[in-house]
């Protein structure tokens, strides 16, 4: 199906009760509904938005468009949690209504002042010329989760030298002072991020550009996210318009970061190594962090991609958030573990511990369509070593290490209904050692790998059919030792 801009740019309300009765059906009947990922209840998901702690709960919303699988007038949906494990959907945060996002209410965050939720994020609003013109707008959510708009935009226009491509602002609070970061496009069409300093979250002082090295990488930086740990500085935002570049920057568009020296707010300068990506998977983009309140930074992402069709399109909904990840630094480089709180998913558990030679061997208890699966290698002398999951007769996904390469590489080329072909079906990154861990979460439809504790993530989709549930374990021109322990979720 075809989508106009007429049909795009719908409210809820503009549906009939059969449209949307039919595409719940649709949802319904899909056979790749997730069990334990954030997904839409229709339509399409994407990026996190608001995500933080407030009232005793986590809270965390995303961009909605409720009436199909397509990005059309976005909604804050809202859901939350008291364990970043189960979220209860709560209904639509924040509708895109006024003046001031007509055209979508775009992403961006949220935090606690004075006993109420403040929410910051961008009003979309187009002419008649179907021009864009963003504001950054204000809504608060007080403690019964009623959320409110402040009337006015509190940045109501774009400063000088910058185009409206110009959104997605995330908040922070340093010393007395709000600080937010918003994803900008300098007028020469290079991406950049802007900062923003106010008292009170109502008032907001321009105070100029980040000041990077990256001063020409990519066209537009979305959701920028700022925050320090560990004594350093780390901004994560996603550019567009990057260059694939040997294993790097595969997909159409990319998540990363930059980190070093804390951020000199006075100047904007920010000293810091190599952009790094986040993700080395296929389905990876957008990703918002918070802090807990024992203190612990965690990020989670939109497990989709801007501008590409997916297999549940022709269901009536599209993509699903990740799981949470903590964040933390080793060596100038972020570590990401799932969040310690996942564990209550696991039931039955099994366990493995055995070499393999030159062979492919499947296990008793080993299979199943969503589960968590810990495997470790050592004493290898394979040149390639692994495990299949989500395989049947025809069907595969492997992830495998090549000790020649020195690369983890996931292969979804068999992994079952085939989508975005176009950017590979193959993501390789290297990673070193004499053994290696391989962390997996597996829901019907995605998978999460975490390799050797968090040094590198592997995000994917693959839409693989039901009666694909088999776990095989191989090593290749050699033998390896390992072990292995699976849970069904
Ligand atoms: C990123 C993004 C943001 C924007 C939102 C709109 O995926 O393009 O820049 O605010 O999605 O849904």
């Amino acid at each position: 199906m075809i989508w106009t801009k007429e049909q795009r740019y719908r409210r809820i309300e503009d549906a009939d009760k059969e449209e949307i009765l039919k595409l719940q059906t649709e949802v319904e009947g899909c056979e790749w509904r997730q069990t334990f990922h954030i997904q839409p209840e229709t339509g399409l998901l994407n990026d996190p938005n608001g995500f933080s702690y407030y009232n005793g709960e986590y809270h965390l919303f995303y961009q909605w468009f409720p009436l199909g699988p397509v990005h059309g007038l976005k909604y804050w949906y809202h859901t939350k949690s008291k364990d970043l494990v189960h979220w209860e959907n709560t209904g639509i945060g924040i509708e895109p209504s006024g003046v001031y996002d007509s055209h979508g209410a775009y992403s961006g965050s949220a935090i606690e002042h004075e006993g109420k939720l403040l929410i910051l994020y961008t009003g979309n609003t187009r002419d008649e010329n179907w021009v864009r013109h963003p504001f950054q707008c204000l809504a608060i959510m007080d403690a019964a989760g009623k959320i409110n708009k402040v009337e006015q935009p509190v940045i109501d226009h774009v400063p000088y030298g910058y185009t409206d491509h110009f959104r997605d602002p995330k908040v922070w609070k340093a010393e007395d002072e709000f600080y937010a970061v918003i994803g900008a496009q300098r007028e020469n069409e290079t991406g950049c991020v802007v900062l923003y300093r106010s008292k009170d979250l109502q008032n907001w002082n321009f105070e100029g550009e980040l000041q990077t090295s990256l001063s020409s990488f990519g066209y537009m930086w979305e959701c920028p996210d700022y925050f320090e740990m560990q004594d350093q500085g780390v901004l994560i935002f996603s550019p567009q318009g990057l260059n694939p570049n040997g294993d790097l920057f595969q997909n159409i568009y990319q998540s990363g970061y930059i980190l070093g020296e804390p951020l000199d707010v006075r100047t904007g300068t920010l000293t810091h190594g190599s952009f790094q990506e986040l993700d080395r998977g296929f389905d990876f983009y957008a990703p918002q962090t918070m802090l807990t309140p024992d203190g612990r930074r965690i990020l989670v992402g939109w497990m989709g991609l801007p501008e590409m069709d997916y297999p549940t399109d022709k269901n009536g909904w599209a993509h699903c958030l990740t799981l949470p990840r903590e964040l933390w630094i080793r060596e100038s480089k972020l570590i990401q573990q799932p969040v310690q709180e996942l564990q209550v998913l696991r039931k039955q558990q099994h366990d493995i511990k055995d070499v393999l030679f030159d062979e492919k061997k499947v296990y008793q208890h080993f299979n199943g369509a969503s589960f968590e699966l810990i495997c470790e290698f050592e004493n290898i002398d394979a040149e390639t070593f692994g495990v299949e999951f989500r395989a049947g007769e025809k069907e595969k996904t492997i992830l495998k290490y090549d000790v020649v390469q020195r690369k983890v590489i996931l292969d979804r080329t068999f992994s079952g209904e085939p989508f975005g072909e176009k950017y590979g079906t193959v993501r390789k990154c290297s990673v070193d050692g004499s053994k290696l861990k391989l962390h997996l979460f597996v829901d019907i439809s995605s998978v999460e790998i975490f390799i050797n504790d968090g040094e590198e993530v592997f995000t994917s989709r693959i839409f693989p059919g039901a009666e694909s549930q088999g776990i095989r374990f191989f090593a290749e021109d050699g033998r390896t030792l390992f072990q292995a322990s699976k849970w069904d979720i």
